[in-house]
């Protein structure tokens, strides 16, 4: 077939990429351009299956393709959406993994082949191949720690192990020399292009560079390491697009590595972190707080009657609404105060509230929430002291006014201000702390209702308590 065919093909597949990559920006637009994202990956496929001879390995093809989709459907199918970054941090390991072996397979067949280029071509070449598989196993080593640490552990000889957060000053001293050795191999690696075991050594290198990397990083940073793994993974794959001479792969991983940078420094701020604390300071530790204070619950009557002609209301959801799976009873109990009472309902999102990014839009959105109702938290924090009340639906460290003191796991994280509501109702199962580990003034306030209990129970008593009202 002529080559240009191929070229349009591959610039089709592009097109569908970054069409798709800016519909996923809105949450209406978003299943719309994950479908586009979806055909341009098989526009990408065919045409690499047509332009190179694969074809005449149908069986290889066609049991990779098979195994791939298997274990790709049933991880996607089986996946709670609380499990959903776990899921995310194993994928961007695969993709760095995969972008490292296509390169340490260009290294290998060249040099078993005697092909190895010369001159500049052999310094791209080869300088591409290093920094693909320093990039790839980093991010395959990162990665699997990330998922343990999110999974909180994981099972050796039947026994149930936490995953550590260990971080001493001096290993940023290990990291920067691992960084640094590995420039030095890629550099020796050019000098003697025939020697494999330079590529044994950057392998090593770059695994336990990912190690220590994600190592210390303490619960509350995960959710930027795994942006941050997500774009390494595209930009390993931009350097392996290079190697093999793929544009719509040097397109993809581009787009991935940026869109995954821009994410990273958006949950950074959102966190009120900086990139660099986050890599090199262990801070933010898994250890929680004990709770030693105690609050006498509230129950859906009080909390009804609380709600009775209330004017604004507006909800905070969390990761327990997501734990719980409450949205359909959260929509319901919207409907019903305006239903009842003509209320102005509002949702209060946080840009990390809950375990991914755009987790709570995901959620409301299910339940049919018009997406005009989801507010931003720089919009809504200004509406709160006008609200009639808050209704915290499993959120914790997110309305933390505790990040507002500088100190702790929390400090100076943007939060919802819920505590500046006229009444709050807290809707969750104990007084226990949230992911980073850190007690909460505002379950003690005096305008603080507790309703203890889990998420979906707790709505649905209070959406009979509202009818009955
Ligand atoms: P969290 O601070 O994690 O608190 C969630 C609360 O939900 C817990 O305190 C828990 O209290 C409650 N809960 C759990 N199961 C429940 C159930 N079945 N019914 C009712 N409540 C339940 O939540 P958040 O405010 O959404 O904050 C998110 C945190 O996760 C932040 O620290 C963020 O940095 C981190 N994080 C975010 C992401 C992204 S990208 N969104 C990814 C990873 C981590 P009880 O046990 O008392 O019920």
């Amino acid at each position: 077939m002529d080559n240009q065919w191929f070229q349009l093909g591959y610039l089709i597949s592009a097109g569908l990429f970054i069409f798709g990559l800016k519909m996923l920006g809105h949450p209406r637009t978003a299943p719309r351009g994950n479908q586009l994202g979806a055909m341009g990956m098989l526009m990408a496929v065919l045409t690499v299956l047509l332009e190179t001879d694969l074809v005449t390995r149908p069986v290889l093809i066609i049991a990779g393709i098979a195994l791939g989709a298997a274990i790709g459907s049933l991880l996607a199918i089986r996946v709670e959406m609380t499990g959903m970054p776990e899921l995310v941090a194993l994928f961007n390991g695969f993709g760095g993994a995969a972008s490292a072996l296509v390169a340490l397979a260009e290294i290998y067949s060249a040099i078993e082949s005697d092909t190895i280029p010369k001159g500049l071509e052999l310094h791209v070449a080869w300088t591409a191949i290093g920094l693909s598989a320093l990039v790839g196993w980093m991010t395959l080593t990162g990665s699997l720690v990330a998922f343990a640490k999110l999974k909180g552990g994981f099972m050796i000889l039947g026994k149930w192990r936490r995953t550590p957060t260990w971080g001493p000053s001096w290993l940023n001293g290990v990291k920067g020399l691992i960084m640094l050795s590995s420039i030095v191999v890629i550099y020796l690696s050019v000098t003697t292009p025939d020697d494999f075991q330079m590529v044994w050594v950057l392998i090593l290198l770059a695994c336990l560079l990912g190690v220590v990397l994600v190592l210390p990083i303490g619960g509350a940073d995960m959710p930027v390491v795994v942006s941050l793994l997500n774009s390494l993974s595209g930009i390993a794959a931009a350097f392996t697009g290079f190697i093999i001479s793929n544009p719509v792969l040097i397109i993809a991983g581009s787009l991935v590595g940026a869109s995954g940078l821009i994410l990273t420094f958006i949950m950074c701020k959102a966190m009120n972190r900086r990139l660099i604390d986050v890599l090199f300071k262990s801070f933010g530790g898994s250890d929680k707080q004990s709770v030693t204070r105690t609050k006498v619950g509230s129950d859906p009557d009080e909390v009804a009657m609380i709600l009775d002609g209330a004017q604004k209301v507006i909800i905070v959801p969390g990761y327990g609404m997501a734990v719980s799976q409450c949205q359909h009873q959260v929509k319901e109990f919207a409907d019903l105060m305006k239903e009842k009472y003509d209320t102005e309902v509002k949702y209060a999102i946080h840009p990390v509230a809950g375990r991914m990014p755009g987790h709570m839009n995901v959620l409301l959105a299910e339940a049919n929430v018009p997406y005009d109702q989801l507010i931003e938290m720089d919009e809504i924090n200004p509406e709160m002291p006008e609200a009639d009340a808050a209704i915290i639906i499993g959120a914790n460290d997110t309305c933390n006014p505790v990040a507002r003191s500088g100190e702790g796991p929390l400090a100076g994280m943007p939060i919802i201000d819920a505590d500046l509501a006229r009444s709050v109702v807290i809707i969750k199962r104990s007084l226990s702390v949230g992911y980073a580990g850190v007690d909460n003034d505002l379950f003690y306030m005096d305008k603080t209702m507790m309703l203890f209990g889990d998420g979906k129970k707790m709505m649905m008593a209070l959406n009979s308590a509202l009818k009955e009202a």
